[in-house]
């Protein structure tokens, strides 16, 4: 029978780029989903950005731009990212729609509806520079139990306990450094305490929640009083401002989730289906994927708000743990915090895919980036076990094609597709590992033949062309149904598979009936090894150049062009290597701030963003052809690595990129789409 499925992934976070922690969960929810659709059933993937809240605001902030500016940037960026790795989204939407606000405003009324908001005066911390509330997580200072430095206004990573952010002992703000007042402060708050006894028999027996989650949850949360929920935000605040409450917004985590909802509302929107279909109808499965750092919202507020606003909830909440390299968080200094982008810059995203696939399992532990590791399962499993059965046997029978009958192969078909039931309660449950483990196994079997009936021999006896040709199809086959297998996984190599056999890969039933007397196509490359070089690459190769990016505008000095000097005009010289050119670090940088220098005829002074928090000051020779009003918000291409230079006006740290001479200048801007701090290449 034909299930429907709505599958959300957690909504990234639209005040930073996708990294190969995230790619933990976007990967592990396709191949769900994929899976899914392989057998047969209805799986609508929805996810969106997380838009709203402090950091977007403050971001924004610094970059001198409109935080619906940034987050514009950011959903291109996402998506493309995301492309890139082969997440299927049916639709990809942002908490700050029109959709998302109209879930918002009902889920709101039900509240308000069922006496469940409260208002009440409480004292917040307030940054005086920035002029702005703030966030525990904005707010460090000493452990008020333990005394240990530079803890979050939340709880002590050094001695566990949690506190109020006004506990902190010498606190201060991470945006201004400056200590902050406390201020009162009228809230709203969700009363929850009265769904106590639902979300205890939910989290305890609906069967959504993996053990480990359950258990968390009942010594951790419903063990005493729930708390009242604390959902409401003073401006400024980047957010929807809630109805009736002038000057109030809801608190990011308030919209997030319900942007689950709000995607799907476009999503039904664009294909003439009824919302009401998806989220309030019983027969419809909706699946969370998430990792355990927001699990109490998903599994308490979200249930909360759900349920008071009639919406079905969760049939499943899929926790991940998280990703680690080599034994350790990632960490920019170390250069393992690796972003999409820069991944893709040096490896393949289908082993990534295959690579985690091949580590996840349904338990919420982290998971761990090993170099070597990844190495050995690409190039042993992948392309030395799989890959190569093809390689080994398409090439023989390109000509003839396969054998009319399926010859007989000892039973390693029939035990290959009896197999596809298990491979499927594996990917069923999450437990990915154990089904590329299957895989495995079947390719070893397959690979045993091979190796016994040694086409390439056979190949030099003409007499032996059927025999030939029956192995062929023996190994073919037994290719083609691992490669069925390992669809939701690596839908590229299925459809090269499917392209070399002439097989439509779309149905995970494909396994269990053998392809005979069709054509096979000409063999194409399936899969490259991957070069440990190329691994160790990634891990470093951003660490050498941004010493300098990172670097603040106010500390060492960078390098740039004094009046005019970056236009003048040269002649095209001679040929230089692509290693000298790459001594060259071109980045995008925004705009923030153009002044025009009253002394220096030819001078603006510019201050340019790299995406960071840190600023350069560069000198540019560009007065005569732009205003420096007109320049603010724009993004450049800049030299970045340009020694410091020491001007008359002060020092200047790069050199932005124009073309023209004399008294024609033309800045260089990128398409749409590219963000401060990417490298030109
Ligand atoms: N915006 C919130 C989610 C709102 S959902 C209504 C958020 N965003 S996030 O960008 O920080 O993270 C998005 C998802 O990626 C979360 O499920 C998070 O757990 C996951 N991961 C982020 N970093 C991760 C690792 N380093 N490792 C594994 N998963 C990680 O949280
Ligand atoms: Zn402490």
């Amino acid at each position: 029978m034909s299930r429907q499925i709505l599958v959300t992934s957690a909504l990234p976070y639209a005040n930073g780029p996708i990294h190969l922690g995230h790619l933990v969960e976007y990967i592990q929810t396709d191949i769900f989903v994929r899976f899914q659709r392989l057998r047969g059933h209805r799986a609508v993937y929805v996810c969106a950005d997380d838009t709203h809240g402090t950091a977007i605001m403050i971001r924004a902030q610094k970059e001198g731009i409109p935080p619906e500016r940034l987050i514009a940037d950011m959903a291109v960026a996402h998506q493309r990212d995301f492309a890139a790795f082969g997440i299927s989204f049916d639709h990809y939407g942002s908490t700050n729609s029109a959709a998302s606000r109209a879930a918002c405003d009902g889920i709101w009324a039900a509240l308000v509806a069922a006496n469940m908001v409260v208002e009440r005066s409480v004292e917040r911390l307030y940054d005086p520079v920035q002029k702005t509330f703030l966030a525990d997580r904005f707010v460090v200072g000493e452990c008020p139990r333990c005394g240990t430095k530079d803890q979050y206004g939340d709880s002590c990573e050094a001695c566990g306990s949690t506190y109020a952010a006004t506990e902190l002992k010498n606190p201060r703000s991470v945006h201004s450094g400056a200590a902050p007042v406390t201020k009162p402060s009228r809230q709203l708050f969700v009363r929850l305490e009265s769904l106590q006894p639902f979300l205890t028999e939910w989290t305890r027996s609906s069967g959504a929640l993996q053990e480990e989650v359950a258990n968390y949850l009942a010594g951790h949360f419903l063990n005493k009083p729930l708390q009242d929920w604390d959902v409401s935000r003073p401006a400024p605040y980047f957010g929807f401002e809630i109805p009736g409450h002038p000057g109030q917004f809801w608190y990011v985590w308030f919209d997030a989730p319900i942007g689950y909802i709000g995607s799907t509302a476009e999503w039904c929107q664009r294909h003439g289906e009824s919302l009401d279909a998806w989220w309030r109808n019983p027969k419809c499965e909706i699946v969370h994927f998430l990792g355990k750092d927001i699990t109490y919202f998903h599994t308490l507020f979200w249930p909360a708000l759900l349920r008071v606003g009639g919406y079905q909830l969760p049939r499943r909440v899929q926790i991940h743990g998280f990703l680690r390299v080599a034994g350790e968080k990632m960490s920019k200094s170390r250069g393992t915090f690796v972003t999409a982008e820069r991944y893709l810059q040096h490896l393949e995203p289908g082993w990534l895919r295959y690579y985690y696939a091949s580590k996840l399992s349904p338990r919420i532990d982290d998971l761990d980036f090993v170099p070597d590791e990844f190495v050995g399962k690409v190039n042993s499993d992948l392309v030395g076990r799989v890959v190569n059965l093809a390689s080994r046997s398409a090439r023989f029978v390109e000509a003839a094609g396969l054998a009319p009958a399926y010859p007989d192969d000892g039973g390693l078909f029939a035990r290959a597709a009896s197999l596809g039931d298990t491979i499927a309660a594996a990917y069923e449950g999450c437990d990915y590992r154990e089904a590329m483990r299957l895989c495995m196994t079947l390719a070893d079997a397959a690979n045993e033949y091979v190796e016994g009936k040694a086409p390439w021999t056979l190949k030099k006896d003409p007499s032996r062309a059927a025999e030939l040709r029956d192995v062929c199809t023996v190994v073919l086959n037994l290719f083609h149904q691992i490669a069925i297998y390992l669809a939701p996984v690596l839908p590229d190599l299925a459809t090269k598979a499917g392209r070399l056999l002439g097989s439509a890969m779309d149905r995970w039933q494909l396994a269990q009936q053998p392809l005979v007397g069709t054509p096979v196509a000409t063999f194409e490359h399936m899969m490259a090894r991957v070069d440990e070089a190329a691994v160790a690459a990634m891990f470093v190769a951003e660490a050498a150049v941004p010493a300098a990016v990172a670097a603040d505008a106010t500390g060492t000095a960078a390098p740039s062009t004094d009046g005019g000097e970056a236009l003048v005009k040269e002649p095209l010289a001679g040929t230089i290597t692509i290693d000298d050119f790459q001594k060259v670090d071109l980045r995008i940088a925004r705009i923030v701030r153009a002044e025009a220098i009253p002394e220096a005829k030819k001078l603006l002074r510019l201050q340019l963003s790299l995406g960071g928090t840190a600023t350069r000051t560069v000198f540019a020779g560009i007065k005569s052809a732009y205003e420096p009003e007109q320049l603010v918000g724009r993004l450049v291409v800049m030299v970045a690595n340009l020694a410091p230079r020491k001007m008359k006006f002060g020092v200047s740290e790069g050199m932005v990129i124009a073309a023209g001479t004399d008294g024609e200048v033309f800045l260089l801007s990128p398409d749409a789409g590219a963000r401060p701090g990417q490298r030109l290449h």
